[in-house]
């Protein structure tokens, strides 16, 4: 079923204080409006923060092999084995300064649900693809290559979030219609993939300079189910007024 959700990219932001206050002020105020709450931060914090959080809190990354010699990396297996529920897959942090490609990016869809850890896929066009007007082949694309290899009952479980790159920390929203549009788009091919059921039952999320400003017009859109927030998830009068704004 299609859930509200708002969530927090905490990406490499905060030391463990900061990180102990952020998540403290926004378990401790979080309004009854039955909108998801998730908080993905950085792995050091997840075991902590996991620990203590009322909230959910996701993991943003985790690397699709059980263990091995992968030096640095975390396993989505030692992830789910702390707690974690969630976890970010497809960011274009990671796709762009990480270069995951789609092919990576399916693997780690995979290892993900095979450890019933429910994923957020991001997808999401870059300037240059909307500008030759190839943004709707271009999301297409990505959940082709990644995600359209799944069945019906894995697929509902994705959470997907549409994040135009060029939106991504620039200050620079798409408009409540563009981003509906897309999120229509996403669910007509999910419909035409699987089902009108299948799509009606995924929740896709908007990302990009989402504020306080323009958070409850983006929510109001017919096919926005929430939004992954960045920047200003890391003020929690900020996220808790995007929380507020459904
Ligand atoms: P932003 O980031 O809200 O700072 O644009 C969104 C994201 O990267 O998930």
């Amino acid at each position: 079923m299609r859930k509200k959700i708002v969530a927090g990219n905490w990406k490499m932001h905060l030391n463990k204080k900061e990180a102990i206050n952020l998540n403290e002020a926004v378990s401790n105020n979080i309004p009854q409006n039955n909108v998801e709450v998730y908080q993905f931060v950085p792995s050091v914090y997840l075991d902590m923060l996991q620990e203590r959080s009322t909230i959910k809190i996701g993991a943003q990354n985790g690397y699709p092999e059980d263990a091995g010699a992968f030096t640095g990396e975390v396993s989505m297996l030692q992830i789910k084995n702390i707690g974690i529920q969630s976890i970010l897959i497809g960011h274009s942090e990671r796709r762009h300064k990480f270069g995951e490609d789609e092919q990576f990016l399916k693997e780690k869809l995979d290892a993900a649900l095979y450890h019933q850890l429910e994923p957020f896929f991001c997808c999401g066009e870059t300037l240059q693809d909307r500008e030759q007007k190839n943004h709707f082949e271009t999301v297409h694309e990505q959940l082709h290559a990644s995600c359209f290899h799944l069945g019906a009952e894995a697929m509902r479980s994705v959470i997907i979030a549409y994040e135009p790159v060029w939106a991504i920390g620039t200050g620079e929203t798409a408009t409540p219609e563009q981003a509906n549009e897309m999120h229509e788009f996403i669910r007509s091919v999910i419909a035409k993939r699987y089902d009108q059921t299948t799509a009606d039952a995924i929740s896709v999320i908007y990302g990009g300079s989402c504020k306080p400003e323009n958070a409850s017009s983006l929510f109001q859109q017919q096919h926005i189910d929430g939004g992954l927030i960045g920047g200003a998830s890391l003020k929690s009068k900020d996220f808790l007024e995007i929380i507020q704004s459904f």
